[in-house]
């Protein structure tokens, strides 16, 4: 049995990409190893936050890993912001870091890009997310193709703790689905589907009505060819689109491609994609609903917290022991 450990930054609505790329991996991993499944709210902070959205953004993600199937007598679910720890052996961990590490974050640079102020917290925001993860000790880490470089960097602090200070944190590995690790948008298909985008058509949320999707993938950029073809160096759009198809059904790239032959154009596999999606979200729509009709979230979410608050104030306290902070 491995430790695992996870988590989605409460910083807009989940998206199919969200779900495809981490989250229904999180429920596979969950039935054969110990798994910590945190809600990101301390990153969500480091672009700027309504109070109000952050609170609705952070109950909602919870929600969604439980309609989703994470099962709380399994996993652990709680929130980032209720175990201390992860403050604190981030700033422990931030003294480690070079700036020229952080400074060669794609995410970074893409999320600074243009701006005049750019907070301290997007900087530095690795280092936190090194010590989610060392906190737990956890050795297999589900996240999509766009965490690599984050968790690269998680690897690097850990060796280089453990070189400076002895033996203490476990290497963590990434776990990056082969298909479907990298979802692109709907209306642009060079850049992946993002919660934070500003545009809601270019992603479909895990909570959008049936209708809603429908529309959104009815309205999808395509190119001006007939064939649904996976191609993803001449056809970036229909091969994402093709992704998605698999991820949600039974069906193999091929047998979409099969199916939708002849040169018929993208009417048909448009509508088909989209009941097909449909058809994965609905069920966990209706449990979303039930959950936070039933107020049983606040129960879940403070059971998590203490089952994470053991493993990570015993790490806290070694690694100060270790780095010679005093603690009387
Ligand atoms: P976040 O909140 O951006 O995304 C949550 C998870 O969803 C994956 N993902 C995608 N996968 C496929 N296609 C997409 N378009 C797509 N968009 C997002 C992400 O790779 C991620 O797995 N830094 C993290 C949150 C985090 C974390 C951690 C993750 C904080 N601490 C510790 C793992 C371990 C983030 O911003 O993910």
């Amino acid at each position: 049995m491995k430790r695992v450990l996870s988590g989605m930054q409460s910083s807009g609505r989940l998206t199919l990409g969200n779900y495809i790329g981490a989250l229904r991996n999180y429920v596979k991993l969950q039935d054969e190893h110990k798994c910590y499944f945190m809600v990101a709210n301390l990153h969500a902070l480091t672009v700027p936050q309504e109070p109000a959205a952050l609170k609705e953004q952070t109950e909602s993600v919870a929600a969604l890993y439980l309609a989703a199937g994470i099962d709380p007598s399994k996993a652990s679910i709680f929130l980032q912001s209720s175990v201390k720890e992860h403050a604190e052996l981030g700033w422990l961990l931030t003294t480690l870091t070079y700036m020229g590490e952080l400074e060669r974050m794609t995410q970074f640079k893409d999320k600074s890009a243009g701006k005049d102020s750019i907070g301290v917290g997007l900087f530095t925001y690795p280092s936190l997310m090194a010590a989610d993860i060392l906190l737990y000790n956890a050795d297999l880490i589900p996240v999509g193709d766009d965490q690599k470089q984050h968790l690269e960097l998680t690897r690097d602090l850990a060796l280089r703790f453990n070189k400076r200070f002895g033996d203490t944190f476990t290497i963590p590995q990434p776990y990056i689905p082969e298909v479907g690790a990298r979802i692109m948008g709907l209306d642009d298909a060079s850049k992946k589907m993002s919660k934070s985008s500003p545009n809601p058509g270019s992603f479909i949320a895990m909570l959008d009505e049936p209708d809603v999707i429908r529309k959104k993938f009815s309205r999808a950029v395509t190119d001006s060819g007939r064939e649904v073809k996976y191609d993803p160096q001449n056809k970036p759009e229909i091969s994402n689109l093709i992704s998605i198809y698999t991820q949600c059904s039974e069906l193999t790239v091929a047998q979409v491609e099969a199916k939708y032959e002849g040169g018929q154009g993208y009417g048909t596999f448009k509508k088909d994609l989209a009941e097909v999606v449909v058809a994965q979200l609905e069920p966990i729509q209706t449990r979303y609903r039930e959950i936070r009709e039933s107020g049983e979230l606040y129960e879940v979410l403070r059971k998590g917290a203490q089952e994470a608050t053991e493993l990570a104030s015993a790490t806290v306290r070694e690694v100060k022991e270790k780095m010679g902070i005093v603690q009387p």
